[in-house]
């Protein structure tokens, strides 16, 4: 049974306006909730925040901030009557955490005592905490259920596994604080419409905004960082979990925090349980965009795994959620943003390959 407040409830979604955050407002709203946004527009547009409006066609409140501002996370909280919290805002690059720990410490634990100071004061109980894989570290045990042993190999990961360990001390000192923190495995893709997705303005670290971007001609070709692992082509496999997918977890775990059944802190993997090689990823991709994307296979990546796959049972049995995009629907997403995020470079070239792509797909 769900208990849900009188009006529809209200969400505050920190960090609403970035690549994950801008999908789970338009699910939120789709699903009836009303939303929030917090966010610093750091690693965030005001063209997103217009787009997700747009998307949404509800209204939406942004309000532009830092989640380490406790004073204005709790004025948030009071003035829109918050039921629940979405907390997706923090730094998410591992290289830059080892470069500058202090950072990441700073931003990711401040924020998250920050928020839940602010809920405890504002009695909001309810938390669905944006967590991660990379909490796993370099576990040999494949695929990775939630009772994996933990093992943290960089500041970021760290900073996740810290809060998840913050959330479980905050929910057993007060009976009606509950929460549930997502293990993302790996998020790509876009929104169909192509209007939210990554398009990392920096060289991308991780691998489908590389292909991404290398198809565009934006990149020569992709650094496969690898080719000796103990897999089926040598190179990495990865859980690749549609964008779009992932958001719907949030509205599962949302809707589960409100039941009467909920538990007091669970951690839930989101994935799909079926893993792709680098190479695989390549070629799916180079279908959907209708170009051959280039790739030179290079020395492994530092702090790499061969392989990491969800064991994705227990949000099906917990959430009743299971991802159902596959990647080649993850690459047609991932290019149509790609083609359609950049209007300016929209010449006949990308028109052309991505109506290429929408011929080689359809029926698919
Ligand atoms: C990375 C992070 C992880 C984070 C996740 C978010 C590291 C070590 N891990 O995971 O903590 O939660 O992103 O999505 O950074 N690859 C290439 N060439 C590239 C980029 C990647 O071959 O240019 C390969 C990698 O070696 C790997 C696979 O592609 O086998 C996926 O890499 P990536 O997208 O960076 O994700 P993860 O490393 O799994």
């Amino acid at each position: 049974m769900l208990h849900l407040p009188k009006m529809r409830p209200c969400i505050l979604a920190t960090g609403g306006c970035g690549y994950i955050g801008s999908h789970v407002v338009v699910e939120l709203v789709a699903a009836g909730y009303q939303v929030v946004i917090l966010d610093n527009f750091e690693n965030s547009t005001h063209k997103t925040a217009a787009r997700i409006k747009r998307l949404c066609k509800r209204h939406v409140t942004i309000v532009e901030g830092d989640v380490c501002d406790r004073a204005l996370v709790e004025d948030t909280l009071l003035q829109y009557n918050v039921n629940a919290v979405i907390h997706l805002a923090g730094k998410k690059a591992v290289g830059e955490s080892m470069a500058d720990p202090i950072l990441y410490f700073h931003d990711n634990l401040l924020g998250a005592i920050a928020l839940l100071e602010a809920m405890r004061n504002c009695d909001v109980g309810r938390i669905v905490f944006s967590s991660s894989a990379t909490v796993y570290g370099a576990s040999e045990m494949q695929p990775l259920a939630e009772t994996a042993s933990t093992c943290v190999l960089n500041p970021y990961g760290r900073t996740k596994l810290m809060i998840e360990e913050m959330i479980d001390d905050v929910t057993a000192s007060a009976q009606d604080f509950k929460a549930v923190s997502l293990r993302y495995f790996n998020p790509v893709g876009a929104h169909p419409s192509g209007q939210i997705g990554e398009n990392p303005t920096d060289v991308p670290n991780n691998l489908f905004p590389y292909v991404s971007q290398t198809a565009a001609g934006i990149r020569d070709k992709v650094r496969v960082f690898g080719g000796d692992y103990e897999t089926p082509d040598g190179t990495g496999v990865r859980d690749y979990i549609h964008v779009v997918d992932l958001a719907k977890g949030h509205v599962a775990a949302l809707d589960y925090l409100f039941s009467d059944h909920a538990a007091r802190h669970e951690r839930i993997n989101l994935g799909t349980g079926t893993g792709y090689s680098v190479l695989e990823v390549i070629e799916a991709f180079s279908k959907a965009s209708g170009t051959r994307v280039a790739y030179e296979i290079v020395a492994r990546r530092p702090g790499d795994v061969a392989v990491s796959l969800a064991d994705a049972t227990f949000a099906k049995t917990l959430l009743g959620w299971e991802a159902t995009h596959n990647l080649t629907r993850m690459c047609k997403d991932h290019w149509a943003f790609q083609c359609g995020g950049k209007p300016d470079e929209k010449d006949s070239s990308f028109t052309r390959q991505l109506h290429f792509s929408e011929n080689v797909l359809s029926g698919s």
